[in-house]
C-alpha cells in the first residue's frame, strides 16, 4: 500500500495497467478516457450540478444510464489500483486514469490535482439525459458542451478524444473505430474527418452512422453523426481545419479543454483545496473498494469474471 496522497505511485500503477491484450485494441486506455469524460460531462453551470466531485457512477442512477453502457470494463480495469492505494477517492482515481492513458497514449500531458471526494449516496447524482446523444446534429452539440461552459473551439479540440478506442455495438449501438490506429493519440481523427468522403451506412440495428473503407488496409472506419456535424457546421468546421493542419495547436488546445473538463463542478481556492460543501465537511472521502465491504465475503471480481469472458468473446470478433 502506498502512502496517502503518493498520486506518483498511482500513475505508475495505472501505465502499468493500460497494456491488455485480450481486451479490445490492446489497451485499456481508451475506456479509461471515456470513463473520465462521462464522469464530469455531467456538469450543469446553471445549476451547478453534476461534475467530476462524487464518482456517481458506483451508484445504479448513474452508472446504469444506457449513455454509459461499457464503462464498468474501465472501473472494473481500476480496481486493483484501488486495491493498491486505498485512500485515493475513486472520484480522483477515474479522472486521474483519463490523464494518464492520454499521456501513455502518446498524447500531451493534462495537469490534474486531487481532491475530489466519494458521494457517500446517490441523494446528489445528476439526472440522466445529460451525456450527448451521438445520433444528433450541431445544435444538439451545442446544446449539451454550451451547458458544461464549453465554446466551439473546446467543443472541437474535445471532440478530437474520437481519435481514441472505438464503438461497440452491444454498449452505445454504434460499431467500429475512427481511426486506424485508435490507441495513439493525435490529429487523425481530424485530418480523416476533412480528407474522407464519408458514406452513409445503417446496420443491421437501424442505426445509422458514417464509414469510408481503407481499399488499401481493406479496413473500415466510422464516424458518428455527431463527429459529421464538426465537419458540416461552419464554425465547427475553421476548429476542425485548424486542427487538421496543426498537431501541436491541437495537442495544446486539447491539454487546456481536458484539464477544464477534469474540474468541473469543482471549486478550488488558491492553494488548490476544493471548496465544495461536500468535500470541506464530509473531508476526502474514499468509498471502500468494491468487494471489501465488511461482512461480505472478498469477491472483488465480481464485476470482472463476467467481463472477462465477455472481453474475450469481443477480441475473438475483431
Ligand atoms: C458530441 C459529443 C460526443 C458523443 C456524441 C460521443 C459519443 C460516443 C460514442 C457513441 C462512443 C462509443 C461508445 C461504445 O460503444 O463503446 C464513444 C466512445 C468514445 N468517446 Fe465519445 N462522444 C462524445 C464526446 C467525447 C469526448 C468529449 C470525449 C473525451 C474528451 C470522448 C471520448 C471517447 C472515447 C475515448 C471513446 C472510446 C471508448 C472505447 O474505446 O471504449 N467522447 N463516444
Amino acid at each position: 500500500m502506498s502512502q496517502a496522497g503518493d498520486y506518483a505511485a498511482v500513475k505508475k500503477d495505472i501505465a502499468a495497467l493500460l497494456h491488455q491484450p485480450e481486451y479490445d485494441d490492446g489497451s485499456a486506455g481508451p475506456v479509461l478516457v471515456r470513463l473520465a469524460w462521462h464522469s464530469a460531462g455531467t456538469y450543469d453551470a446553471e445549476t451547478d450540478t453534476g461534475g467530476s466531485n462524487g464518482a456517481g457512477m458506483r451508484y445504479e442512477a448513474e452508472g446504469g444510464d444506457p449513455a454509459n453502457a461499457g464503462l464498468q470494463h474501465a472501473r472494473v480495469f481500476l480496481e486493483p489500483v484501488k486495491r493498491a492505494h486505498p485512500w485515493i477517492t475513486y472520484s480522483d482515481l477515474w479522472t486521474l486514469a483519463g490523464c494518464v492513458a492520454i499521456q501513455e497514449m502518446g498524447g500531451p500531458e493534462i495537469p490534474w490535482a486531487p481532491g475530489r471526494t466519494d458521494f457517500v449516496d446517490d441523494s446528489k447524482l445528476p439526472p440522466r439525459g445529460r451525456l450527448p446523444d451521438a445520433a444528433q446534429g450541431a445544435d444538439h452539440v451545442r446544446h449539451i458542451f454550451y451547458r458544461m461552459g464549453f465554446n466551439d473551439q473546446e467543443i472541437v479540440a474535445l471532440s478530437g478524444a474520437h481519435n481514441l478506442g472505438r464503438c461497440h455495438a452491444d454498449r452505445s449501438g454504434f460499431s467500429g473505430a475512427w481511426v486506424q490506429n485508435p490507441t495513439r493519440f493525435s490529429n487523425t481523427y481530424f485530418r480523416l474527418l476533412l480528407a474522407v468522403d464519408w458514406k452513409h451506412k445503417q446496420l443491421p440495428s437501424g442505426i445509422r452512422q458514417f464509414m469510408y473503407i481503407d481499399e488499401d488496409l481493406g479496413e473500415e472506419l466510422m464516424m458518428l453523426p455527431t463527429d459529421i456535424a464538426l465537419r458540416d457546421d461552419a464554425k465547427f468546421k475553421v476548429w476542425v481545419q485548424r486542427y487538421a493542419e496543426d498537431r501541436d495547436v491541437f495537442f495544446e488546445d486539447f491539454t487546456k479543454v481536458f484539464a477544464k473538463l477534469m474540474e468541473l463542478g469543482l471549486k478550488r481556492d488558491e492553494s488548490g483545496s476544493v471548496l465544495n460543501t461536500d468535500n470541506v465537511k464530509g473531508g476526502y472521502i474514499s468509498a471502500p473498494k468494491k468487494g471489501d465491504v465488511a461482512g461480505k465475503p472478498e469477491k472483488s471480481n465480481e464485476e470482472a469474471d463476467p467481463l472477462k469472458e465477455q472481453n474475450k468473446k469481443f477480441s475473438a470478433r475483431l
